[in-house]
């Protein structure tokens, strides 16, 4: 599969079978996110990986992850990440976000579903995983086999705003 059909293939799994994450799938979309390039290379990112049974329940507190059997929470580092010296902006939430987004595709291809979650409670889950002060969860990859029929990988003209409005191009 080429990368757009697998990127046309991904889509967000709201329901998963039982079915465990074989342990070499996860340790490839746990290389995925070694691979990721950061600002400056400076990597400030770091991953906890949920699959026991407290751990779940621990996330579940903070987040729905609509009972993936597998989730990553992805955390930014402040204390490693790279400044723009200009406007001060901090680039280690664009480097968590790529990080995440390889290892989503890097499930995709491995015929796994994923859903990627944003909507939790911080301080439940610095709380529930004990994060110090320097990681900020950022997001949170759930990740399984999907419970539900795939979603058409041709949606996007349905679904996505069209590319001349998405795109704009230099006057010449
Ligand atoms: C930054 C970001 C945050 C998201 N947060 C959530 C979330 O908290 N819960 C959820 O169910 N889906 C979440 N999603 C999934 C989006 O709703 C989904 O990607 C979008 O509706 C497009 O649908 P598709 O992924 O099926 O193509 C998030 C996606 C992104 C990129």
């Amino acid at each position: 599969m080429d990368f757009l059909e697998i990127a046309k293939k991904r889509y967000s799994v709201r329901s998963y079978s039982d079915r465990k994450v074989e342990g070499e799938k996860l340790d490839k979309i746990l290389q995925a996110a070694h691979i990721a390039p950061t600002a400056a290379n400076l990597q400030p990112v770091h991953l906890i990986v949920v699959q026991k049974k407290d751990g779940l329940e621990k996330i579940g507190k903070g987040a729905n992850i609509y009972g993936a059997p597998l989730a990553i929470i992805v955390c930014a580092d402040h204390n490693k990440a790279w400044v723009r010296p200009f406007d001060k902006k901090k680039t280690s939430d664009i480097d968590a976000s790529i990080l995440t987004d390889h290892m989503m595709m890097e499930a995709t291809e491995l015929g796994l579903g994923s859903v990627w979650v944003c909507y939790f409670k911080p301080d439940v889950i610095r709380k529930e995983f004990s994060l110090p002060d320097n990681l900020e969860p950022i997001n949170i990859l759930a990740i399984g086999y999907p419970n539900e029929a795939a979603a058409d990988p041709e949606r996007h003209s349905q679904n996505r705003i069209p590319i001349k409005e998405l795109v704009s191009y230099e006057k010449m």
